[in-house]
């Protein structure tokens, strides 16, 4: 847990965990934040799409670099590349539901093959010491529940972390994450060593609370419940220290929007910044009352200047 910083960590989030998010959440409270997911073949042929999702912020000190891939070739084939970057941990994606990345072998389709995920884990351990994590489903389908044995494959082939999102590949990203499933998880491997994070409907710091307290985790990865809404770390923390926290006000909210804003423009320019903000602010602002007009503004705007103005007018 000293290598990563604490329990409270950004999940990856593909389109949203680049190093402008990763800044804001780090420094709201975020222990720590994974990479966007990275194909390992990509890492392997070191393509320029891929390193430019591994580029830290200043002062990155801790960085989870995750990687997709459909078997232990390609892993092996990127190490070299992928120890350049130095990561923190290196978690590999067995969660990933869409079908482009499945039908290669590669995201939940792993879960049909605890054997390959030990070999993957193997690939990497042959090459470094860097602790290895797994991201992991509960299954493919309510029929194949296997969680526990996939689990421990990847343990006992030498993975130190185990984060699972408590859904099966069948549901996506919807219907309710089994907090069930987190109790039976961390019952399995209590006093093993292994650290046991959890994910999937986290959207409050009481959420998070429940996961540690009465699930038994080590630890949780905020997903979409900090997308707009970064705060979170530091509320969550807040609750875990003194039992409340105070939600962020407007003025908050509309500047650190503002300050991710510029992060993107500084980051990626202003053309490929503002648009990937888009969707960043859309979340920032969602709730505040009145923020319609400012909805239809932001939609259609394409520059930094013509964002902030349209952010400005939920202060007055
Ligand atoms: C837009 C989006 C992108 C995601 N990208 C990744 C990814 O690259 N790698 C990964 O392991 N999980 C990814 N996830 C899954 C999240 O990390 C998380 O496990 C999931 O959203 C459940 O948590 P939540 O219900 O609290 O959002 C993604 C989820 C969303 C919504």
């Amino acid at each position: 847990m000293e290598r990563i910083g604490g329990p409270f960590i950004l999940a990856p989030l593909a389109g949203y965990t680049d190093k402008a998010f990763r800044e804001i959440a780090r420094s709201l409270g975020a222990d720590a934040a994974v990479t966007e997911m990275v194909s390992a073949e990509g890492l392997a042929r070191n393509g320029e799409k891929t390193k430019a999702l591994l580029e830290r912020f200043p002062g990155e000190d801790r960085l989870i670099i995750q990687i997709f891939g459909p078997s232990d070739d390609p892993v092996r084939r990127a190490m070299d590349n992928l120890l350049e970057y130095n990561p923190t941990v290196i978690d590999i994606n067995c969660g990933c539901p869409v079908p482009k990345v499945v039908k290669t072998g590669a995201g939940s389709a792993l879960m049909h093959s605890p054997e390959m995920i030990a070999r993957m884990i193997k690939a990497i351990k042959e090459r470094t010491r860097i602790p290895v994590s797994v991201k992991f489903r509960l299954g493919w389908d309510s029929e194949s529940i296997n969680y526990l044995a996939f689990a421990d494959a990847a343990a006992e082939a030498g993975a130190e972390m185990l984060t699972l999102h408590a859904r099966t590949r069948a549901q996506g990203y919807s219907g309710k994450a089994d907090r069930n499933a987190f109790m039976e998880l961390s019952k399995h491997f209590r006093g093993s060593g292994v650290l046991l994070f959890g994910s999937g409907d986290v959207f409050t710091p009481e959420d998070a609370a429940t996961l540690i307290d009465d699930c038994g985790l080590d630890g949780v990865m905020f997903a979409r419940g900090a997308i707009g809404n970064p705060f979170i770390f530091r509320e969550t923390k807040a609750l875990m220290e003194t039992g409340h926290y105070g939600k962020a006000g407007l003025e908050e909210r509309i500047a650190t929007a503002e300050h991710h804003l510029s992060l993107m423009v500084r980051y990626f320019g202003e053309n490929v910044g503002c648009r990937e903000m888009r969707k960043h602010l859309m979340a920032y602002i969602k709730g505040i009352p009145g923020s319609a007009r400012a909805k239809d503004a932001i939609a259609v705007a394409i520059t930094e200047e013509e964002m902030r103005k349209a952010l400005s007018t939920l202060l007055r």
